[in-house]
Parts: structure tokens; C-alpha cells; sequence
């Protein structure tokens, strides 16, 4: 059994005075929550100020996006060791909002997730299947194109602190999940393909669900056998719902 982890993604929500509020109010609910780990994952402007305001807490930090290069003139762009230096334990890499948005290919979060060991993040690398492809009986195909992609020929060794988070693009912000069943088939076929690839090491890799969670399903989704947690849009803005779901009870 995985420990699981229940991670809110703020987006491009909250300036540094509202993050402090959603902090304080999360510390009070999620208490010291040793079960599950908790991690926020505010604008990068917050992310230093909050690093304080959580200390003492089980909530840990993750950046949304990196560049990966070490440094340079890329204007806007934050690197793997910058977000570490600022309190992040964890980064985010292919969100599917990123792909759509800005243009990341697989090519790009393969790199990122180098940068990302290389700077001491650990990754929490994001698949999805579009409508589209869903309903083209592509789901599987395509996210084991994306996996391939992101893993490429990297080992078990770098990528001990290896999350994946399987978030359909349908379900992302539409108040449309996946069934638990629909989720788990993907989470099973993640897990088979994690072996194929690192071997059987790979069973300490946490696969977790993204995409319309919210306190009415967290429990029925975390009761199947290969869902290890949540990425958490929406929901994780509003931090009774979110303690709700970081207390999540299986069903
Ligand atoms: P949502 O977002 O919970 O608002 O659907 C999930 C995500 O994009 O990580």
C-alpha cells in the first residue's frame, strides 16, 4: 500500500495575501494528517511565502511548471533548482493545460523531468486523453505514447520520486469525472506499462487521479486498487473541500 497523496493545483488563482488565507484555514483542517501526504501547488509568486506559513505542517509545496535548462535568457521561465531553492518539493510537468496552452510536447516534459531530479523536485508527471481520442477508442494508446515519451530510456534509479497523474482532459474544470472504473482502467494499464518499462521497482511509483475531483467522489475513486491520490483543480480553492477530500474514506 502507497502512501497516498492528495496534491491542489491553484493554477493561476490566488495572489501571495489569498494563498496565506487558504494556508492558514488548510492548516487547521488537514491538522497532521501522517496518513496521506498534502501538498499545495500555488503561483509561483506565493510559493516562497507560503513555504514559511506551512513549515510545521504536513502540507509540502510543488511548482506548477519548470523550464529545464540550468539558466539562461528565457524570459517568464523558472528553473528545477530555483522552485526547489524557494521551498518546492515537487513540480508538476505536462499538465494538460501547458500542452494546450503553451505548446509542451513530450519531447519537452522528458526534459523537464530531467531538470526536475536534477534540481531535487520530485516529478509529477501528467497524462491525458482528449474527448476526441476517448471517444475514438484511443485512451490507452495515447497515454502510453505520452508515458513513453515523458520516460523515454530514463531508469528506475532517477526516477525513484516518480509520480504520474493520469487527468483526462474531458474531466479537467468540467465537473465530468472519469468513473472510478474508467479511471482505474487507465491507472491498471499506467502501472503495467511502468513495469514493462523499470522493472518491478516501479510498484513504489504513485499514480494518482486528476480531473473534476471533489469531496462527493474522492472516496469511491480512492477505493480502487491502482488510484494512489488526487491532483486537485477546483476543489482544492476551497479548503473544506479539500480537507474533506485529503481525509478521503475508501469505498
Ligand atoms: P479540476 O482540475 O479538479 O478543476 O478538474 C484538475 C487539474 O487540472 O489538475
Amino acid at each position: 500500500m502507497l502512501r497516498p497523496l492528495i496534491a491542489g493545483n491553484w493554477k493561476m488563482h490566488t495572489d501571495i495575501n489569498h494563498g496565506a488565507k487558504l494556508v492558514e484555514k488548510l492548516r487547521e483542517l488537514v491538522g497532521a494528517s501522517e496518513d496521506v501526504e498534502v501538498l499545495i501547488a500555488p503561483p509561483t509568486t506565493s510559493i516562497h511565502h507560503l513555504h514559511f506559513l506551512v513549515a510545521g505542517s504536513p502540507i509540502k509545496l510543488a511548482a506548477q511548471n519548470i523550464h529545464w535548462e540550468t539558466e539562461g535568457a528565457y524570459t517568464g521561465e523558472i528553473t528545477a533548482e530555483m522552485a526547489h531553492a524557494a521551498g518546492c518539493e515537487y513540480v508538476i510537468i505536462g499538465h494538460s493545460e501547458r500542452r494546450a496552452y503553451f505548446g509542451e510536447t513530450d519531447e519537452w516534459v522528458h526534459k523537464k523531468l530531467i531538470a526536475a531530479v536534477r534540481g531535487g523536485l520530485k516529478p509529477i508527471v501528467c497524462l491525458g486523453e482528449s474527448l476526441e481520442e476517448r471517444e475514438a477508442g484511443k485512451a490507452l494508446e495515447v497515454i502510453a505514447t505520452q508515458l513513453k515519451g515523458a520516460l523515454k530510456t530514463l531508469a528506475m534509479g532517477v526516477l525513484k520520486d516518480l509520480v504520474i497523474a493520469y487527468e483526462p482532459v474531458w474531466a479537467i474544470g468540467t465537473g465530468k469525472t472519469a468513473s472510478p472504473d474508467e479511471a482505474e482502467e487507465v491507472h491498471a494499464a499506467i502501472r503495467e506499462q511502468l513495469y514493462d518499462m523499470l522493472g518491478t521497482e516501479a510498484k513504489v511509483v504513485r499514480i494518482i487521479y486528476g480531473g473534476s475531483v471533489k469531496a462527493a467522489n474522492i472516496d469511491e475513486l480512492m477505493g480502487k486498487p491502482n488510484i494512489d491520490g488526487a491532483l486537485v483543480g477546483g476543489a482544492s480553492l476551497k479548503p473544506e473541500d479539500f480537507a474533506r477530500i485529503v481525509n478521503f474514506e475508501k469505498s
